[in-house]
């Protein structure tokens, strides 16, 4: 029986790859390390929780010594590591917390395999998840490759930057077998609501403004978060060691034109009158520093690997309000704790 560790299974991206790999392989032990911060929630897994093949740690990525024993207990063969602070506009207000999780977090882990694994890095592989940020921000053309030049533009991109140039540095330095995916903007259910569609989602059913940094002229690639999971299957279990995959929607759309999108959902199945979501639609200051376009050129993951998105966007979105309406005891219980007053902080009306 494989042991795999998977970081930040609590999380929006995690919990997902989690019940995939829990689900989908029961020959695996899958063990979810999370730190449970604002971000992390039991409730997002509870459905393969009793499962024989799954266990839970609780732990910090940045605590050394923790890291090293628990490499020590078990006996993994494989890490994927997803544990991270996500959010860019938390990582403007306080950038440090990024620095420890995101980086020294990272060199933790890849320090902890690399003893454990001693040189004997046979079926072995540390899978590390990034995003499609680490590249900057694209003009009107182009997509990115995975040839691009890095140009982290925020703390959060420049945190997830640092951590995959670390990752490369343990390969061609310490011959640690390891693998990347850079991946655009997810969606779905259980991402936690600071994003901008659960965000959105939330503040129109309560009939609350829904905030548009700038003009809302910024575009987003957009994929739905079980179509990364397979990507992320697919990649730890063929990808190549040492290659990097980017993993895209094919899905771009201007911040605005989401907004009116979701507000046409939302009215359809909260069956209010069309453009009563729309009237919420409150244009704020912008974000600083706030990149203008990303997207993703995947061929190289279709190609190689057979991979394609499986769902058109406005079935996703639908799916997801559906989602989000329906487990409203899961955001209420989410939305408890700083969250509040976090985000009564953020918004400055234009
Ligand atoms: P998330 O914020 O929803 O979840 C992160 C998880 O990591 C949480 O469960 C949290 O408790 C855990 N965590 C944070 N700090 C930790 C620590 N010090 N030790 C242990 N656990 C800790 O994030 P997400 O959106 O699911 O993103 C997961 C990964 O995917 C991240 O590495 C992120 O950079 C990457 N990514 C995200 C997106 C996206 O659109 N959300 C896109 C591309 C890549
Ligand atoms: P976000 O979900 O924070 O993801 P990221 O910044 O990692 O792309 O934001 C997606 C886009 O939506 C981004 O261009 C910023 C914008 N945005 C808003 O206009 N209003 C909001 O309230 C939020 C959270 C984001």
């Amino acid at each position: 029986m494989k042991t795999i560790l998977i970081t930040g299974g609590a999380g929006f991206i995690g919990s997902h790859v989690v019940r995939l790999f829990v689900n989908k392989y029961p020959d695996y032990k899958i063990i979810n390390l999370d730190k449970l911060t604002y971000a992390g929630n039991l409730e997002n897994i509870r459905d393969i929780e009793k499962k024989p093949n799954y266990e839970f740690v609780k732990g910090d990525i940045v605590d050394e010594a923790f890291v090293s024993e628990l490499f020590k207990k078990y006996n993994f063969s494989g890490v994927i590591h997803l544990a991270a602070e996500s959010h860019v506009d938390r990582s403007i207000s306080n950038p440090t917390e990024f620095i420890f999780t995101n980086i020294i977090g990272t060199v933790n882990l890849l320090n902890a395999a690399r003893a454990k694994w001693s040189e004997n890095f046979n079926d072995k592989l540390f899978y590390h998840i990034s995003t499609d940020e680490v590249y900057g921000s694209l003009g009107e053309e182009g997509l990115f490759t995975e040839s691009s030049p890095y140009d982290p533009r925020s703390p959060y991109s420049a945190s997830k930057a640092s951590s995959d140039h670390l990752v490369r540095a343990w390969y061609h330095t310490f011959k640690l077998p390891v693998v990347l995916s850079n991946c655009s903007n997810n969606y779905g259910p259980n991402q936690f609501p600071e994003k901008l569609i659960p965000l959105a989602i939330n503040n129109i059913k309560n009939m609350k403004q829904v905030p548009v940094y700038g003009k809302g002229e910024n575009i987003r690639d957009w994929l739905f978060v079980e179509d990364h999971a397979r990507a992320i299957d697919q990649i730890f279990h063929r990808g190549k060691a040492g290659e990097t995959y980017n993993i895209g929607g094919i899905n771009e759309w201007k911040n605005i034109d989401l907004i009116q999108l979701l507000c046409k959902i939302m009215d359809e199945k909260l069956k209010r009158n069309p453009g009563t979501s729309a009237s919420l639609i409150s244009f704020v200051k912008d974000r600083a520093g706030h990149d203008l376009r990303y997207a993703i050129d995947s061929s190289k993951l279709q190609k190689e690997l057979s991979w394609a998105p499986s769902l058109q966007f406005e079935e996703g979105l639908a799916k997801t309000v559906d989602w989000y309406l329906e487990n409203e005891a899961w955001m209420n219980n989410v939305m408890t704790g700083d969250y509040e007053k976090y985000y009564e902080k953020q918004y400055i009306k234009r």
